[in-house]
């Protein structure tokens, strides 16, 4: 199936490594070029140079997202680099639980900063650049959690359930302008995340997979491409008539569709 990806600019934020990267190296194959977003410059020339070694278009900008100087910076040079930008991919992220009485305001404020305000200040950014060109695409990537928040699960599932309304609202805000929004729900899914996990806790990683593995329906933790596979889907000409929605990328784990 053709996606209709060529010749349109895609920002992917956390492009470096997990789903990010795997987002990056997906569209670029799709023959978008790609701007991938992160702080630590040498993963961004590492996966730079893989993309580019694949036949891809890609600029590479370091970036803190949860900046707002960083943010306009990073809209800036992809529109320089490449002369418009079509899909923005809100993905950099990590997971911050707690209980709830050890999580102060400064860590609120943290979560708040890098899996909300990101979101909120990119699409801003981007937009008019959509607006202008007839249409676009944005995908939030959040958590099943927002959906079904366990005990000593914040902030992560109220930032992403703020994530999940922040889709919906925006959906019907800019349907009229052809800009279609949606969300990604992330269950499990291997990425440096886990990895860090685990050398922390002093063991493998395929150890820590196979105890995560016990609560999800389909036996296994997701691979970041799977989860590229659902984005592309969504940023392309395929999904021309889905917006305001969100999917579950979690091997059946939730229990709320
Ligand atoms: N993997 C899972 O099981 C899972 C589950 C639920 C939700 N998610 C969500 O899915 C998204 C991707 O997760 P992942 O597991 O693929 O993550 P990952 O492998 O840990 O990669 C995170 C990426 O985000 C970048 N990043 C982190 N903080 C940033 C900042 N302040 N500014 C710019 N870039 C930043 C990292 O690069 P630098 O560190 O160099 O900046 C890296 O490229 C996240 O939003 C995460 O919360 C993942």
């Amino acid at each position: 199936m053709d996606l209709e990806l060529k010749n349109k600019v895609a920002i992917v934020t956390g492009g470096t490594q997990g789903i990010g990267r795997a987002t990056a190296l997906r569209l670029a194959e799709e023959g978008a070029s790609v701007v991938i977003a992160a702080r630590g410059r040498e993963l961004l020339d590492r996966v730079a140079a893989e993309i580019r070694a694949a036949g891809g278009s890609v600029a590479a900008v370091q970036a803190d997202v949860s900046r707002a100087e960083d943010c306009a910076r990073l809209v800036a040079e992809a529109v320089t680099a490449f002369g418009r930008l079509d899909i923005l991919v809100n993905n950099a992220g990590t997971s911050a639980t707690g209980e709830f009485e050890s999580v102060t305001d400064d860590i609120w404020q943290a979560d708040f900063e890098l899996k909300l305000f990101a979101a909120i200040r990119l699409a801003r950014l981007a937009i008019p650049h959509m607006k202008q060109q007839g249409g676009g695409r944005i995908v939030n990537i959040t958590n099943i959690g927002a959906k079904q928040p366990r005990a000593k699960s914040m902030p992560t599932t109220v930032t992403r359930a703020a994530g999940l309304a922040f889709t919906k609202a925006l959906s019907k805000e800019f349907a009229p302008h052809n800009i279609l929004v949606n969300t990604v729900c992330i269950g499990s899914v291997r990425a440096g995340q886990h990895e860090r996990k685990a050398a922390k806790a002093g063991i493998a990683v395929e150890q820590l997979y196979a105890n995560m593995a016990k609560d999800i329906p389909l036996g296994r933790v997701g691979r970041a491409e799977e989860v590229a596979n659902a984005i592309a889907f969504l940023v392309s000409g395929a999904a021309s008539y889905v917006t305001g929605t969100s999917i579950n990328l979690d091997g059946g784990t939730s229990a709320v569709l």
